[in-house]
């Protein structure tokens, strides 16, 4: 998400190994699953339509803080079009559609009614899905928070969030866990905290930094601590839920999916080593400790100090063990630096809290970003080393958790004619290059299950709008009919799926 604004490299993938020639999907083990993702904000449109209504993203949209003022109003119109998406998902031949549910739609004021439409539309999209064979991996929360919720509370930071979202948890499993095996409960807590609490430029827009391009108030001091802390409550008690009311009966398994990019030292001293080892517990170890060990990672507890907020014993044994699997978006690394200076700073953000800094030169200044940079077509520079880094972290660090890829993918840009570049080698490429790795890990001990490429379609990308294109297949957002069409790295994956060489 926040991969430009964090201005990750530019160019395009590193070259093929040779020995990826002969991979095929018969390598992965039994079960291994191979999908393409989106979320509801993302892709659905019909953001007014039949009792849904604003999340935190509508308002955000509505007053022009995504490029070229874009929304997700219409976007790939998925509300009306499911069945042919459906269809397209049959014809790549993937095993699996990582989809979302929107709380919005489900639940329009957050808490209370269901609506009717709702919940027909999901059973219609599961139904179809099932109908061709496609399993649905559900996340029931990606980013889109009532707006009703928000005005309330202020949404994450009230405790009252843990239990609107465990009564919104328990629609989804009662109406949809007969058929939905897999659930991941909320995409992204770590990032949502940090640009919605810290740096402010997702919604809700809190932060305490003038930033030049403004945020509208808070605290970056404590509030991504005390969001993230409600996140991780709100997720182990629906992980409670599940298993106590639902997973006996409807058999389905449950975790929760972070980001998981790879903090690599930007030099080979010591104190980068240290930094990036810190950031990657800030980032990662974030979540990943309080869920395999009960608490915060204790770099954190000791750089916080006492505005990281404590689980009673109660909480930690409940968060503890909370996941049947944990899913991960991985999709580059990132070089940081030490900045100790930081941790004199009277008043710290997280990132002073981390005591490091990007390496990343044009990123000095706080103003300059997330504009005017980074929007490089094919940006994403290819760093698989990076994905087999982290999964040997989890490895090493966690316990070997079973681990879902729930994202992987590059984004190219939409030419600036208008015209849709369909000539995606660069995709197809870094696609490849990642599947590698995937299976090197799991080789080598790696407990990965799954892999999910984002995303099927192009879709509304938050910031960044339509300018940003992670699609395998293409949508003409100039016609009202929104066509599909198929990339050179769609006809590639699907190749691969249907038994072909990794790399042809
Ligand atoms: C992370 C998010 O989960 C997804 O919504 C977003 O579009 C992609 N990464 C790409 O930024």
């Amino acid at each position: 998400l926040l991969l430009a604004a964090l201005g990750v490299g530019v160019g395009v993938g590193a070259a093929a190994g040779a020995s990826a020639a002969d991979i095929t999907r018969a390598d992965f083990p039994a079960g291994f699953v191979f999908g393409v993702g989106s979320s509801a904000y993302q892709i659905e449109g019909a953001v007014a339509e039949d009792g849904r209504k604003p999340s935190i993203w509508d308002t955000f949209t509505h007053k022009g803080y995504s490029i070229d003022n874009a929304t997700g109003d219409v976007t790939a119109d998925q509300y009306h079009k499911y069945k042919e998406d459906v269809k397209l998902l049959h014809e790549l031949g993937v095993d699996a559609y990582r989809m979302s549910i929107a709380w919005p739609r489900l639940i329009p004021d957050g808490r209370g009614a269901v609506n009717p439409k709702g919940l027909e539309y999901y059973n219609n999209l599961i139904d179809e899905l099932l109908s061709y064979g496609i399993q649905p991996h559900v996340t029931i929360y990606h980013f889109d928070f009532p707006q009703a919720l928000q005005d309330e509370y202020k949404g994450l930071l009230s405790p009252r969030f843990i239990e609107d979202y465990t009564a919104y948890a328990d629609v989804c499993f009662k109406n949809f866990g007969d058929r939905v095996k897999y659930w991941s409960t909320v995409n992204e807590p770590n990032i949502e905290t940090i640009g919605g609490f810290d740096q402010g430029i997702l919604p809700p827009r809190r932060c305490s930094f003038p930033f030049g391009f403004g945020c509208d108030e808070g605290n970056s001091t404590t509030e991504p601590y005390i969001a993230a802390h409600h996140l991780l409550l709100a997720h182990a008690s629906a992980v409670s839920l599940y298993r106590e009311k639902y997973q006996a009966e409807q058999g389905g398994r449950i975790g929760l999916t972070l980001l998981g990019w790879w903090y690599e030292p930007a030099t080979q001293t010591p104190d980068d080593i240290a930094a990036a080892a810190r950031m990657n517990d800030f980032h990662i170890g974030w979540f990943m400790n309080p869920m395999v060990y009960g608490d915060y990672p204790p770099v954190m507890r000791k750089n916080v100090g006492s505005r990281l907020p404590s689980f009673t014993d109660e909480e930690a044994k409940r968060i503890k063990g909370s996941f049947d699997f944990v899913g991960f978006n991985h999709y580059v690394a990132i070089y940081v630096k030490a900045d100790l200076s930081r941790l004199d700073e009277k008043v710290r953000d997280y990132m002073a809290d981390a005591a490091v800094a990007y390496d990343m030169p044009f990123l000095k200044s706080r103003n300059q970003f997330p504009f005017g940079f980074g929007l490089a077509a094919d940006f994403m520079t290819s760093t698989p080393w990076a994905l087999k880094k982290m999964l040997k972290h989890l490895q090493v660090k966690y316990k070997n958790p079973a681990v879902m890829i729930h994202e992987n993918g590059a984004a190219g840009l939409s030419d600036p004619s208008g015209v849709n570049t369909y000539d995606d080698e660069f995709r197809s490429q870094f696609l490849q290059d990642y599947i590698e790795a995937t299976l090197q890990s799991i080789r080598n001990g790696s407990n990965v299950q799954g892999y999910f490429v984002w995303s099927f379609l192009d879709v509304f990308e938050y910031l960044f709008g339509y300018r940003m294109r992670f699609g395998i297949c293409g949508v003409e957002f100039n016609s009202a009919a929104r066509t599909r069409y198929q990339r050179h790295s769609a006809k590639w994956y699907s190749s691969f799926l249907r038994g072909g060489e990794l790399r042809p």
